[in-house]
């Protein structure tokens, strides 16, 4: 190959190498490299929840900053961000209730459906609802988690 060639060559590459460059930094917003969810809980609340969590093998239907659910099939609504959808007191009745479908109407198997957690102790179900209620979303993300929650919940986009 002759110098110029070479040089050619190079310029295409540098060419090819920064359209590529430019559309990715361009594809990218402002917001695709930050995580929307976040906690306000301290620390001693989000440990004693979490051991609650794993203990109750809440992580295998559902999924929560990265324990992601061992049952990928199952479609039970994420729990990141459900603190900015749900109230805590909302959050403790539902755990507390013996029958959480008939707050939650399921569209699923019973197997899949969420259990009652009413027998835990009163003091697990407190801590789990103040951890949960802790879980916000930024505001970008939002109308994104809600639609996201709604699918999961009736297995419909919103709107139809
Ligand atoms: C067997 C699977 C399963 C397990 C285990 C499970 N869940 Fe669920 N959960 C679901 C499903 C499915 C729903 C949606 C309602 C339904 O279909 O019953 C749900 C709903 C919820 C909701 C309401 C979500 C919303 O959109 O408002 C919360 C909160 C929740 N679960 C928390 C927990 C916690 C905390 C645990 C552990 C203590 C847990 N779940 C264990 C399957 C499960």
């Amino acid at each position: 190959m002759r110098r110029g060639e070479k040089a050619v060559l190079a310029l295409i590459g540098l060419v090819v190498a920064g359209g590529m460059l430019h559309s990715i930094l361009h594809v990218e917003g402002p917001h695709d490299r930050e995580i929307p969810y976040y906690s306000t809980a301290t620390q001693e609340v989000a440990e004693k929840a979490m051991d609650i969590y794993r203990s109750q093998d809440c992580k295998n239907c559902h999924s929560l900053w990265t324990l992601k659910n061992m049952m990928e099939s199952v479609p039970a609504p994420i729990l990141d961000g459900i603190g900015t959808l749900r109230t805590e007191s909302w959050l403790y009745d539902y755990l507390s209730s013996r029958n959480p479908q008939s707050v939650i109407p399921s569209r699923l198997k019973k197997e899949y459906q969420m259990p009652s957690y009413a027998a835990l102790p009163d003091e697990e179900r407190r801590v789990l609802a103040k951890y949960l209620a802790s879980l916000k979303v930024k505001d970008w993300y939002l109308e994104q988690t809600r639609k996201m929650e709604y699918e999961k919940l009736t297995g419909k986009e919103p709107g139809k």
